[in-house]
């Protein structure tokens, strides 16, 4: 079994976690730089939680700037397990509406300037990423949206864009063509550096905007995106509140191995 420690990487507009309990915010670093702010730990009930704002405080890191490695190593010396990130998204699909939270079960990578690895020369490891989301995590964020009487969309294909612009016509076009669901510019490479580090980790992606494609829909700007967040980030808090109050104190390990993902992963011998 394992002891659950929870951590949450917030999104925009999600800066820090209401009813957090004994609340202490410690500034830490990593060998891999500093992470977007303090790490802020806590309690919701029995539950551990450690929050961190991934684009620090008052937004200062852009989707490209962010130190996901230091962010991800951070969490991990913190003793978090299972790890919840928080984002905003476009939506590809007229179902998956404004407001709505979507929970990913693939993601599409698209970045190209970001740092993604913790191994290369010297130690070589290739995770295995088929299966990016614990299932286990997945379920209890969507137990949690259907206590609260929230609704939520299960599953999907989250493609992560670089940004920061947003996506032109075409290219909207084409992700809808191609059947993703929704899109950010965030989970990737959070989501596998989570995998090498070990960390069960699941995405709640809040649909903010239609990004550009829709005919009925103004394009995706800034204000749009902000203002949604803000007319939900009550509901945002009371899911992740949920989660974390009922949330197991010991937890069997991941069934895919999320937690045990380098068991099979690195290919270079010890003694090189
Ligand atoms: N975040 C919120 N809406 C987005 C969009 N349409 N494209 C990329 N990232 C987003």
């Amino acid at each position: 079994m394992t002891r659950a420690v929870v951590g949450i990487i917030g999104g925009s507009g999600v800066y820090h976690l209401p009813g957090l309990q004994d609340l202490r915010e410690e500034r830490v670093t990593t060998p891999w730089g500093d992470p977007s702010d303090a790490l802020h730990f806590g309690r919701i009930g029995e539950t551990q939680v450690v929050f961190l704002p991934r684009h620090g405080r008052g937004h200062v890191f852009s989707p490209s700037g962010i130190n996901y490695r230091a962010n991800i190593f951070a969490l991990k010396q913190a003793g978090v397990t299972d790890l919840v990130s928080v984002s905003a998204c476009g939506s590809f699909k007229s179902e998956l509406y404004p407001g709505l939270f979507v929970l990913p079960d693939q993601f599409v990578d698209r970045t190209f300037g970001r740092q993604s690895s913790f191994f290369g020369n010297g130690c070589v490891a290739h995770v295995s990423m088929a299966h990016p989301v614990a299932p286990l995590l997945a379920k209890r964020i969507a137990a949690a949206a259907k206590t609260e009487g929230m609704e939520h969309s299960v599953g999907g294909t989250y493609v992560c864009m670089e940004g920061p612009q947003f996506s032109s016509y075409a290219e909207s076009l084409t992700y809808k063509a191609a059947g993703y669901d929704v899109i950010g510019m965030t989970a990737m490479p959070e989501a596998k550096l989570a995998r090498e580090a070990e960390l069960s980790y699941a995405t709640i992606a809040m649909v903010t905007d239609f990004d550009c494609w829709h005919p009925e829909h103004d394009n995706v700007d800034v204000a749009s995106v902000i203002a949604v967040v803000r007319d939900n980030a009550d509901k945002a808090s009371r899911l992740l509140a949920r989660l974390l109050a009922d949330f197991p104190h010991e937890h069997e390990p991941c069934p895919i191995g999320s937690d045990r993902a380098l068991d099979t992963a690195i290919l270079t011998a010890p003694e090189a």
